[in-house]
């Protein structure tokens, strides 16, 4: 069951439609995606500061939040330049990001309203200095293509260890999670 993150990358491109344009465009508004980036690092941790859970994890440790911030500058701008024009350096660093998560306990309840977050918040920005539909939908589509990584990892994550620990294969583990959805 372990995801190729490379491969996983492609296959999510393709589902999503993450076009030549859309990574054009990206690339060509690189400089205003840095610019822009500490006020949505802003945004987003003001956001998940209001969240009591949230805001527990945050505080969990020193330095955090203030770690938190970095990587959230470079994450943004990274959906901008691509990497290595969002191919396997892209897919390690963002598949490294879900493993993190995983490990912290983040579960898709918080990551999928943090997402829409950034998506809202960078739309505002985005209307207010009068850029493109355009460069919106592009964002729209890797912040999504970003999204699934976090969420399959979780997903990836928690099968691989009932596997392990249990020593069941795959088509069994299938056939009891559907059974148990069917049983709910
Ligand atoms: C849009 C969704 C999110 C994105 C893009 C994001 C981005 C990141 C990035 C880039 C890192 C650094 C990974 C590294 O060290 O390599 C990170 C770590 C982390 N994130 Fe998120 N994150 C998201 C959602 C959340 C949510 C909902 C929480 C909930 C509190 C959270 C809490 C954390 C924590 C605690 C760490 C580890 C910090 C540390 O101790 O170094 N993140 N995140």
């Amino acid at each position: 069951m372990a995801l190729d993150p490379h491969q996983f990358m492609s296959k999510m491109s393709s589902r999503i439609g993450f076009s030549s344009e859309d990574r054009d465009l990206l690339k060509n508004n690189a400089d205003w995606g840095l610019k822009v980036a500490p006020d949505m690092a802003d945004c987003f941790y003001a956001y998940l500061g209001r969240d009591e859970e949230m805001n527990t994890i945050l505080n969990a440790t020193e330095g955090r939040i203030h770690r938190l911030r970095e990587t959230f500058v470079e994450w943004f701008h990274e959906m901008f330049t691509g990497m290595d024009d969002w191919g396997d350096a892209y897919a390690d660093r963002r598949w490294r990001i879900g493993l993190i998560h995983v490990r912290i306990g983040i579960g898709p309840q918080h990551v999928v309203p943090a997402m829409a977050t950034v998506v809202h918040e960078v739309g505002q920005q985005l209307k207010a200095e009068g850029k493109s539909e355009e460069l919106k939908e592009a964002l729209g589509k890797i912040c999504m293509i970003d999204l699934t990584f976090i969420e399959q990892a979780y997903i990836e994550v928690s099968a691989a260890a009932v596997l392990k620990e249990t020593g069941w294969t795959e088509g069994l583990f299938k056939r009891l999670i559907a059974t148990g959805a069917n049983s709910m």
